[in-house]
């Protein structure tokens, strides 16, 4: 017996979110969890990429697996190990481009081997699963259930979480380079420790943002995109974020820009089609700096991972 699921794609921290906001997009992985006939055959993992665009090779293909390392920790769950499985990822989420591929694969695996089993794990149990694997609930979340979710991971390990409804006419571009950067080397970057004042900053433009997106109100969006925790420091492994930054001020329509995730990807979130009217522009920021970047504009994901 097999299952196949389909994982979203998601855009985590949008500014000032850091490790608790994530959004889903219109870009899946699939996930296929398999019991293999030949007992004692053990772990097999294959990854196809059918776009041949992305460079997969860095995705293990043994116990450090994150599908496999989650599907582990589902079976201890449960009181089992896993014995003889074969788990196959095909990718179409850029690896190593702050888009949850990580996650889409973590979550991906879970959901599969949980069908598999007969569904011993709750949605719930599942999100724990899946932010302990991946270290942060803000990109699991939105992978599993679509929309734009706040979650926060609770020191008993579980996740809180909340799914609040995206304004249609907020459309979500993204800035995908072509280079990667792992999210240990960006976090790596980061300060133990952060000021008072930081704390305050990133606080007061989180909460206006909860707001702006239940009130569907842009000016509000606008002015909570800010960040003081992370986005300062990683700013120097963002080829052409000030940049970008300083063409989207006050341009009409653009509510602001974002690294998505970890990075590299930017996320510029605008009302309706105002992106396609400094499209141009934008190519010539990333072209002037030799970067080569794919620009796509989607809309919020709302379904989550999906049995197929
Ligand atoms: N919140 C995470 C970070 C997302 O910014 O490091 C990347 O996995």
């Amino acid at each position: 017996m097999k299952v196949t699921v389909k994982v979203p794609a998601t855009t985590a921290n949008l500014g000032p979110g850091f490790d608790c906001l994530g959004l889903a997009l219109p870009v899946y992985n699939e996930i296929t969890v398999e019991e293999t006939v030949m007992p004692g055959s053990g772990l097999e993992i294959n990854i196809l990429d059918d776009s041949n665009t992305y460079d997969i090779l860095s995705i293990p293909k043994d116990e450090n697996n994150l599908a496999y390392k989650a599907i582990e920790l589902l079976y201890s769950y449960i009181g089992q190990s896993v014995s003889d499985i074969k788990i196959t990822i095909r990718t179409n989420i850029p690896v190593t481009r702050g888009l949850g591929s990580s996650a889409s694969v973590i979550v991906g695996g879970l959901v599969a081997a949980n069908e598999l089993l007969g569904r011993p794990a709750d949605n719930n149990v599942l999100l724990s699963i899946a932010s302990e694997v991946e270290g942060h609930p803000d990109n699991v979340t939105p992978a599993l259930f679509g929309g734009f979710c706040l979650s926060s991971l609770e020191d008993d390990g579980s996740v809180a979480f909340s799914k609040i409804d995206w304004p249609e006419n907020w459309k979500l571009t993204l800035i995908i380079p072509d280079y990667e950067l792992d999210t240990l080397i960006a976090r790596s970057v980061l300060p133990e420790n952060i000021s008072i004042s930081d704390a305050a900053f990133n606080i007061r433009k989180c909460a206006m943002l909860i707001d702006a997106v239940y009130k569907k109100d842009s000016e509000l969006l606008k002015k909570s995109l800010k960040d003081k925790l992370h986005q300062p420091y990683r700013r120097k492994l963002i080829n052409g974020f000030s940049e970008l930054s300083e063409l989207l001020e006050n341009k009409e329509g653009i509510l602001g820009c974002v690294i998505s995730g970890a990075g590299p990807s930017i996320l510029v979130i605008s009302v309706d089609d105002s992106f396609e009217k400094i499209k141009n522009d934008v190519k010539e920021i990333f072209n002037a700096l030799n970067v080569d970047c794919d620009i796509r504009t989607f809309e919020i994901e709302n379904q989550g991972t999906i049995v197929i």
